[in-house]
Protein backbone atom coordinates (compact mmCIF):
# COMPACT_ATOMS: atom_id res chain seq x y z
CA UNK A 1 0.00 0.00 0.00
CA UNK A 2 1.07 3.42 -0.67
CA UNK A 3 0.84 6.23 1.52
CA UNK A 4 -2.16 7.33 0.24
CA UNK A 5 -3.91 4.30 0.67
CA UNK A 6 -3.19 4.07 4.17
CA UNK A 7 -3.71 7.49 5.19
CA UNK A 8 -7.53 6.68 5.49
CA UNK A 9 -8.87 10.14 4.65
CA UNK A 10 -11.68 11.97 3.35
CA UNK A 11 -14.08 9.63 1.32
CA UNK A 12 -13.37 5.75 -0.01
CA UNK A 13 -15.44 5.32 -3.30
CA UNK A 14 -13.20 1.93 -3.47
CA UNK A 15 -13.54 -0.43 -0.68
CA UNK A 16 -9.62 -1.05 -0.33
CA UNK A 17 -8.44 2.39 -1.48
CA UNK A 18 -8.89 6.02 -0.01
CA UNK A 19 -7.57 9.46 -0.66
CA UNK A 20 -6.93 12.37 1.25
CA UNK A 21 -8.60 15.36 -0.50
CA UNK A 22 -6.14 18.65 -1.08
CA UNK A 23 -3.25 15.48 -0.25
CA UNK A 24 -3.37 16.81 3.72
CA UNK A 25 -1.27 14.93 5.24
CA UNK A 26 0.18 12.85 2.67
CA UNK A 27 3.84 12.39 2.32
CA UNK A 28 4.89 13.91 -1.21
CA UNK A 29 8.71 13.82 -1.08
CA UNK A 30 11.93 15.25 0.97
CA UNK A 31 13.22 18.62 2.08
CA UNK A 32 16.35 19.86 3.11
CA UNK A 33 15.46 23.44 2.64
CA UNK A 34 12.87 24.31 5.42
CA UNK A 35 11.33 22.89 8.05
CA UNK A 36 7.59 23.56 9.24
CA UNK A 37 6.30 22.89 12.78
CA UNK A 38 2.72 23.78 12.23
CA UNK A 39 1.73 22.82 16.00
CA UNK A 40 4.05 24.95 18.02
CA UNK A 41 4.40 27.74 15.14
CA UNK A 42 7.86 27.19 13.87
CA UNK A 43 9.86 28.01 10.51
CA UNK A 44 13.45 27.40 10.05
CA UNK A 45 15.01 27.66 6.40
CA UNK A 46 18.21 25.18 6.42
CA UNK A 47 17.72 25.24 10.28
CA UNK A 48 18.44 28.25 10.93
CA UNK A 49 15.26 30.44 12.88
CA UNK A 50 12.92 32.77 10.79
CA UNK A 51 12.89 35.23 13.02
CA UNK A 52 16.86 35.34 13.19
CA UNK A 53 17.34 35.15 9.43
CA UNK A 54 14.62 38.47 9.59
CA UNK A 55 16.35 40.38 12.03
CA UNK A 56 20.39 39.66 10.85
CA UNK A 57 20.15 38.61 7.07
CA UNK A 58 19.37 40.08 4.30
CA UNK A 59 16.93 38.69 1.48
CA UNK A 60 20.40 38.07 -1.18
CA UNK A 61 21.74 35.90 2.05
CA UNK A 62 18.83 34.05 2.51
CA UNK A 63 18.15 32.90 -1.17
CA UNK A 64 22.01 32.04 -1.34
CA UNK A 65 21.55 29.87 1.55
CA UNK A 66 18.61 28.11 -0.23
CA UNK A 67 20.39 27.84 -2.97
CA UNK A 68 23.92 26.45 -1.66
CA UNK A 69 23.40 25.66 1.98
CA UNK A 70 25.69 28.25 2.93
CA UNK A 71 25.38 30.91 5.23
CA UNK A 72 27.04 33.97 4.03
CA UNK A 73 25.84 36.66 5.57
CA UNK A 74 27.27 39.76 3.05
CA UNK A 75 26.26 38.28 0.02
CA UNK A 76 24.27 40.33 -2.48
CA UNK A 77 21.58 39.77 -4.99
CA UNK A 78 20.44 42.87 -6.95
CA UNK A 79 17.91 43.66 -9.34
CA UNK A 80 18.56 41.96 -12.85
CA UNK A 81 18.63 43.15 -16.81
CA UNK A 82 15.41 42.40 -18.96
CA UNK A 83 15.88 40.84 -22.23
CA UNK A 84 14.39 42.62 -25.23
CA UNK A 85 12.48 39.91 -25.69
CA UNK A 86 10.99 40.11 -22.69
CA UNK A 87 10.47 43.74 -22.53
CA UNK A 88 8.31 43.59 -25.94
CA UNK A 89 5.76 41.51 -24.39
CA UNK A 90 5.98 43.35 -21.28
CA UNK A 91 4.55 46.33 -23.52
CA UNK A 92 2.66 44.66 -25.41
CA UNK A 93 0.02 43.76 -22.34
CA UNK A 94 -2.90 45.82 -21.80
CA UNK A 95 -2.81 48.47 -19.45
CA UNK A 96 -5.51 46.73 -16.82
CA UNK A 97 -3.09 43.39 -16.99
CA UNK A 98 -3.43 41.50 -13.50
CA UNK A 99 0.45 42.12 -12.37
CA UNK A 100 0.71 37.73 -11.60
CA UNK A 101 -0.61 37.71 -15.65
CA UNK A 102 2.19 40.09 -16.37
CA UNK A 103 4.86 38.38 -14.03
CA UNK A 104 3.98 34.84 -15.47
CA UNK A 105 4.05 36.33 -19.29
CA UNK A 106 7.55 38.36 -18.72
CA UNK A 107 9.27 34.81 -17.09
CA UNK A 108 7.88 32.82 -19.55
CA UNK A 109 9.02 35.69 -22.45
CA UNK A 110 12.62 35.32 -20.00
CA UNK A 111 12.68 31.82 -20.51
CA UNK A 112 12.18 31.29 -24.13
CA UNK A 113 15.86 33.84 -24.65
CA UNK A 114 18.03 31.84 -21.95
CA UNK A 115 19.33 28.45 -23.05
CA UNK A 116 17.84 26.36 -19.85
CA UNK A 117 19.73 23.19 -20.10
CA UNK A 118 18.91 20.52 -17.81
CA UNK A 119 19.89 20.33 -14.82
CA UNK A 120 18.57 23.89 -13.36
CA UNK A 121 21.85 25.49 -12.04
CA UNK A 122 22.28 28.20 -9.24
CA UNK A 123 23.03 30.82 -11.92
CA UNK A 124 19.75 30.06 -13.62
CA UNK A 125 18.01 30.60 -9.75
CA UNK A 126 20.08 33.67 -8.98
CA UNK A 127 19.63 35.55 -13.03
CA UNK A 128 15.47 34.48 -12.58
CA UNK A 129 14.75 35.44 -9.34
CA UNK A 130 17.03 38.77 -10.02
CA UNK A 131 14.97 39.46 -13.44
CA UNK A 132 11.38 38.99 -11.81
CA UNK A 133 11.96 42.49 -9.69
CA UNK A 134 12.39 44.59 -12.99
CA UNK A 135 10.04 42.95 -15.06
CA UNK A 136 6.95 43.53 -12.36
CA UNK A 137 8.45 47.27 -11.91
CA UNK A 138 8.80 47.82 -15.85
CA UNK A 139 5.34 46.60 -16.40
CA UNK A 140 3.57 48.65 -13.45
CA UNK A 141 5.41 51.59 -15.15
CA UNK A 142 4.60 50.65 -18.41
CA UNK A 143 0.32 50.37 -17.45
CA UNK A 144 1.36 54.07 -15.90
CA UNK A 145 2.40 55.02 -19.03
CA UNK A 146 6.23 55.62 -17.92
CA UNK A 147 9.28 54.19 -19.00
CA UNK A 148 10.80 51.41 -17.26
CA UNK A 149 13.67 52.34 -15.01
CA UNK A 150 17.32 50.08 -15.74
CA UNK A 151 18.59 48.41 -12.80
CA UNK A 152 21.10 49.36 -10.34
CA UNK A 153 23.28 46.94 -9.43
CA UNK A 154 24.26 49.11 -6.17
CA UNK A 155 21.10 48.37 -4.66
CA UNK A 156 20.05 45.18 -2.94
CA UNK A 157 17.01 43.13 -4.69
CA UNK A 158 14.18 45.01 -2.26
CA UNK A 159 15.26 48.32 -2.76
CA UNK A 160 15.99 47.89 -6.64
CA UNK A 161 12.44 47.11 -7.34
CA UNK A 162 10.93 50.07 -5.28
CA UNK A 163 13.57 52.10 -6.81
CA UNK A 164 12.72 50.29 -10.13
CA UNK A 165 8.55 51.09 -9.40
CA UNK A 166 9.34 54.61 -8.40
CA UNK A 167 12.47 56.33 -10.22
CA UNK A 168 13.57 57.30 -6.72
CA UNK A 169 15.82 55.35 -4.12
CA UNK A 170 13.85 54.74 -1.19
CA UNK A 171 15.21 55.53 2.57
CA UNK A 172 16.87 52.75 4.89
CA UNK A 173 13.97 52.10 6.49
CA UNK A 174 11.55 51.62 3.40
CA UNK A 175 14.23 49.06 1.85
CA UNK A 176 14.64 47.38 5.37
CA UNK A 177 10.88 46.78 5.47
CA UNK A 178 10.71 45.25 2.29
CA UNK A 179 13.82 43.26 2.34
CA UNK A 180 12.41 41.84 5.85
CA UNK A 181 8.81 41.24 3.92
CA UNK A 182 11.49 39.07 1.05
CA UNK A 183 13.01 37.45 3.98
CA UNK A 184 9.60 35.78 5.19
CA UNK A 185 8.47 35.09 2.23
CA UNK A 186 11.19 33.37 0.75
CA UNK A 187 10.44 29.90 0.95
CA UNK A 188 7.51 27.94 2.79
CA UNK A 189 8.04 23.81 1.98
CA UNK A 190 5.78 22.11 -0.01
CA UNK A 191 3.35 24.38 -0.48
CA UNK A 192 0.84 24.29 -3.60
CA UNK A 193 2.79 26.87 -5.71
CA UNK A 194 6.42 24.86 -4.88
CA UNK A 195 4.64 21.26 -5.24
CA UNK A 196 3.44 23.41 -8.55
CA UNK A 197 7.34 23.61 -9.44
CA UNK A 198 8.52 20.69 -8.47
CA UNK A 199 5.79 18.75 -10.61
CA UNK A 200 6.93 20.28 -13.62
CA UNK A 201 10.96 19.82 -12.71
CA UNK A 202 9.94 16.64 -12.20
CA UNK A 203 9.39 15.85 -16.14
CA UNK A 204 13.04 17.34 -16.52
CA UNK A 205 11.34 20.59 -17.87
CA UNK A 206 13.27 24.13 -17.48
CA UNK A 207 13.23 26.70 -14.95
CA UNK A 208 11.84 29.15 -16.62
CA UNK A 209 8.37 26.79 -17.07
CA UNK A 210 8.63 25.69 -12.82
CA UNK A 211 8.56 29.37 -12.09
CA UNK A 212 5.23 30.12 -14.27
CA UNK A 213 3.49 26.73 -13.26
CA UNK A 214 4.17 28.06 -10.06
CA UNK A 215 3.05 32.17 -10.43
CA UNK A 216 0.10 30.20 -11.72
CA UNK A 217 -1.08 28.56 -8.90
CA UNK A 218 -0.14 31.55 -6.56
CA UNK A 219 -2.36 33.85 -7.88
CA UNK A 220 -5.52 31.73 -6.62
CA UNK A 221 -6.45 33.51 -3.60
CA UNK A 222 -6.98 30.91 -1.52
CA UNK A 223 -2.86 31.16 -1.70
CA UNK A 224 -1.38 34.41 -2.07
CA UNK A 225 -4.23 36.28 -3.39
CA UNK A 226 -4.84 37.00 0.32
CA UNK A 227 -3.39 39.89 1.36
CA UNK A 228 -4.91 42.47 -1.09
CA UNK A 229 -8.20 40.86 0.19
CA UNK A 230 -7.02 41.77 3.47
CA UNK A 231 -6.95 45.76 2.99
CA UNK A 232 -10.97 44.98 1.28
CA UNK A 233 -12.18 43.44 4.28
CA UNK A 234 -10.72 45.79 6.88
CA UNK A 235 -12.33 48.83 4.47
CA UNK A 236 -15.54 46.78 5.02
CA UNK A 237 -15.06 46.37 8.47
CA UNK A 238 -14.42 50.02 9.04
CA UNK A 239 -14.27 50.10 13.03
CA UNK A 240 -13.50 48.22 15.94
CA UNK A 241 -17.09 48.39 16.96
CA UNK A 242 -18.69 46.96 13.53
CA UNK A 243 -15.83 44.63 13.84
CA UNK A 244 -17.85 41.68 15.86
CA UNK A 245 -20.97 42.15 13.73
CA UNK A 246 -19.15 41.91 10.14
CA UNK A 247 -17.34 39.05 11.61
CA UNK A 248 -20.09 37.09 12.49
CA UNK A 249 -22.41 38.03 9.03
CA UNK A 250 -19.41 36.90 7.04
CA UNK A 251 -19.11 33.86 8.05
CA UNK A 252 -22.45 32.92 8.37
CA UNK A 253 -22.63 34.07 4.91
CA UNK A 254 -20.11 31.03 4.51
CA UNK A 255 -17.38 33.54 3.54
CA UNK A 256 -13.99 32.96 4.75
CA UNK A 257 -11.83 35.63 6.54
CA UNK A 258 -8.64 37.00 4.51
CA UNK A 259 -5.71 36.06 6.29
CA UNK A 260 -6.37 33.84 9.02
CA UNK A 261 -6.18 29.96 8.37
CA UNK A 262 -3.65 27.15 7.31
CA UNK A 263 -3.62 24.12 5.91
CA UNK A 264 -0.45 23.29 8.34
CA UNK A 265 -0.56 26.03 11.21
CA UNK A 266 -2.55 25.10 14.27
CA UNK A 267 -0.27 27.76 16.44
CA UNK A 268 0.11 31.75 15.14
CA UNK A 269 1.82 31.67 12.32
CA UNK A 270 5.62 32.83 12.92
CA UNK A 271 5.96 35.09 9.19
CA UNK A 272 2.74 36.86 10.94
CA UNK A 273 4.86 37.51 14.17
CA UNK A 274 7.74 38.73 12.50
CA UNK A 275 5.79 41.01 9.96
CA UNK A 276 3.42 42.49 12.94
CA UNK A 277 6.87 43.35 13.96
CA UNK A 278 7.84 44.93 11.15
CA UNK A 279 5.05 46.86 10.28
CA UNK A 280 4.60 48.31 13.95
CA UNK A 281 8.56 49.28 13.77
CA UNK A 282 7.79 50.93 10.10
CA UNK A 283 8.17 55.40 10.13
CA UNK A 284 5.15 54.97 6.64
CA UNK A 285 2.75 52.61 8.03
CA UNK A 286 -1.10 52.66 7.01
CA UNK A 287 -3.24 54.41 8.92
CA UNK A 288 -5.63 51.49 9.09
CA UNK A 289 -2.99 49.19 11.24
CA UNK A 290 -4.42 50.03 14.30
CA UNK A 291 -7.48 48.53 13.38
CA UNK A 292 -5.94 45.81 11.91
CA UNK A 293 -4.50 44.81 15.20
CA UNK A 294 -7.83 45.02 17.16
CA UNK A 295 -10.11 43.42 14.10
CA UNK A 296 -7.61 40.21 14.18
CA UNK A 297 -8.08 39.94 18.23
CA UNK A 298 -12.36 39.92 17.57
CA UNK A 299 -11.68 37.46 14.51
CA UNK A 300 -9.12 35.00 16.23
CA UNK A 301 -12.35 34.36 19.53
CA UNK A 302 -15.05 34.41 16.50
CA UNK A 303 -13.14 31.89 14.83
CA UNK A 304 -11.99 29.44 17.83
CA UNK A 305 -16.15 29.82 18.81
CA UNK A 306 -17.12 28.97 15.65
CA UNK A 307 -14.36 25.76 15.26
CA UNK A 308 -13.09 24.64 18.42
CA UNK A 309 -12.50 21.22 17.02
CA UNK A 310 -9.47 23.11 14.58
CA UNK A 311 -7.40 26.05 15.43
CA UNK A 312 -7.67 28.84 12.69
CA UNK A 313 -5.28 31.46 13.21
CA UNK A 314 -3.53 34.56 11.86
CA UNK A 315 -1.71 33.77 8.67
CA UNK A 316 1.35 35.60 7.21
CA UNK A 317 -0.95 37.29 4.70
CA UNK A 318 -2.28 39.14 7.84
CA UNK A 319 0.79 41.50 8.11
CA UNK A 320 2.12 41.41 4.92
CA UNK A 321 -0.75 43.67 3.90
CA UNK A 322 0.59 46.77 5.92
CA UNK A 323 4.08 46.15 5.34
CA UNK A 324 3.64 45.98 1.62
CA UNK A 325 1.17 48.96 1.74
CA UNK A 326 3.49 50.79 3.72
CA UNK A 327 6.60 50.65 1.53
CA UNK A 328 3.93 52.00 -1.07
CA UNK A 329 2.99 49.02 -2.99
CA UNK A 330 -0.70 49.12 -3.96
CA UNK A 331 -2.87 46.42 -3.18
CA UNK A 332 -3.11 44.90 -7.12
CA UNK A 333 0.52 44.44 -6.51
CA UNK A 334 0.62 42.16 -3.51
CA UNK A 335 -0.11 38.79 -5.13
CA UNK A 336 3.28 39.37 -7.47
CA UNK A 337 5.63 40.98 -4.56
CA UNK A 338 4.73 37.78 -2.86
CA UNK A 339 5.78 35.58 -5.72
CA UNK A 340 9.08 37.90 -6.26
CA UNK A 341 9.82 36.73 -2.69
CA UNK A 342 9.26 33.30 -3.28
CA UNK A 343 11.24 32.89 -6.05
CA UNK A 344 14.08 31.62 -3.97
CA UNK A 345 12.37 29.06 -2.94
CA UNK A 346 10.83 28.21 -5.73
CA UNK A 347 14.10 27.88 -7.68
CA UNK A 348 15.79 26.21 -4.46
CA UNK A 349 13.45 23.54 -5.17
CA UNK A 350 13.64 23.18 -8.67
CA UNK A 351 17.39 22.54 -7.80
CA UNK A 352 17.02 20.21 -4.74
CA UNK A 353 13.98 17.80 -7.21
CA UNK A 354 16.42 17.86 -10.22
CA UNK A 355 19.25 16.84 -7.93
CA UNK A 356 17.06 13.48 -6.72
CA UNK A 357 14.69 13.48 -9.31
CA UNK A 358 11.49 11.18 -10.17
CA UNK A 359 8.93 12.22 -11.98
CA UNK A 360 6.17 12.94 -10.48
CA UNK A 361 2.81 11.20 -10.96
CA UNK A 362 0.66 10.09 -8.54
CA UNK A 363 -2.40 7.36 -8.80
CA UNK A 364 -5.99 8.46 -8.31
CA UNK A 365 -9.56 6.55 -7.89
CA UNK A 366 -11.43 6.17 -11.31
CA UNK A 367 -15.27 7.10 -10.40
CA UNK A 368 -16.56 7.27 -13.93
CA UNK A 369 -19.25 5.11 -15.72
CA UNK A 370 -17.80 1.49 -16.31
CA UNK A 371 -16.85 0.56 -19.69
CA UNK A 372 -19.35 0.41 -21.89
CA UNK A 373 -20.44 1.10 -25.65
CA UNK A 374 -20.65 4.53 -27.52
CA UNK A 375 -24.57 4.90 -28.12
CA UNK A 376 -25.49 4.08 -31.39
N1 LIG B 1 -12.26 31.96 7.59
C1 LIG B 1 -13.36 31.26 7.92
N2 LIG B 1 -13.37 29.94 8.03
C2 LIG B 1 -12.21 29.29 7.81
C3 LIG B 1 -11.03 29.96 7.49
C4 LIG B 1 -11.08 31.35 7.38
N3 LIG B 1 -9.99 32.08 7.05
N4 LIG B 1 -10.04 29.07 7.33
C5 LIG B 1 -10.59 27.85 7.54
N5 LIG B 1 -11.90 27.99 7.81
C6 LIG B 1 -12.87 26.95 8.06
C7 LIG B 1 -13.11 26.25 6.75
O1 LIG B 1 -14.19 26.86 6.10
C8 LIG B 1 -13.35 24.86 7.18
O2 LIG B 1 -14.68 24.71 7.46
P1 LIG B 1 -15.63 24.07 6.35
O3 LIG B 1 -14.93 22.82 5.86
O4 LIG B 1 -16.88 23.83 7.10
O5 LIG B 1 -15.76 25.10 5.24
C9 LIG B 1 -12.59 24.68 8.50
O6 LIG B 1 -12.30 25.98 8.94
C10 LIG B 1 -11.33 23.91 8.36
O7 LIG B 1 -10.51 24.54 7.41
P2 LIG B 1 -9.01 24.03 7.19
O8 LIG B 1 -9.07 22.58 6.80
O9 LIG B 1 -8.21 24.42 8.36
O10 LIG B 1 -8.56 24.93 5.99
P3 LIG B 1 -7.79 24.45 4.68
O11 LIG B 1 -6.52 23.79 5.05
O12 LIG B 1 -8.71 23.74 3.76
O13 LIG B 1 -7.54 25.87 4.04
C11 LIG B 1 -6.79 28.05 3.82
C12 LIG B 1 -6.48 26.68 4.44
C13 LIG B 1 -7.09 27.91 2.33
C14 LIG B 1 -5.58 28.97 4.00
C15 LIG B 1 -8.02 28.63 4.53
O14 LIG B 1 -7.72 28.77 5.91
C16 LIG B 1 -8.48 29.94 3.94
O15 LIG B 1 -9.25 29.95 2.98
N6 LIG B 1 -8.02 31.10 4.52
C17 LIG B 1 -8.39 32.39 3.97
C18 LIG B 1 -7.50 32.74 2.80
C19 LIG B 1 -6.07 33.05 3.22
O16 LIG B 1 -5.82 33.75 4.20
N7 LIG B 1 -5.12 32.53 2.44
C20 LIG B 1 -3.68 32.73 2.65
C21 LIG B 1 -3.07 31.49 3.20
S1 LIG B 1 -1.37 31.73 3.61
C22 LIG B 1 -0.55 31.40 2.14
O17 LIG B 1 -0.98 30.66 1.30
C23 LIG B 1 0.67 32.11 1.89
Amino acid sequence: MTEAETAGKGSAPSATRSWSPGLEGIVAGETALSKIDGERGRLLYRGYRIGDLVERGTYGAVANLLWTGDWEPNHRLPTGPIPAAAMTALRALPKDAKPMDALRTAVSAWGATQKLDWPPTVEQARALTSFSPSALAAFTRLRQGLEPVEPDPSLDLAAGFLYQLTGERPDGGTARALDAYFVVGAEHSFNASTFTARVITSSRSDIASAIVGAIGTMKGPLHGGAPSEVVDQLAKVGSREHAEQWIREALDRGERLMGFGHRVYRAYDPRAAALRKVAESMEHKPDWLQLAIEVEDVALRILAERHPERAIKTNVEYYAAPVLQGVGLTPDLFPATFSLARHAGWTAHVLEQAATNRLIRPDVIYVGPDERDLPT
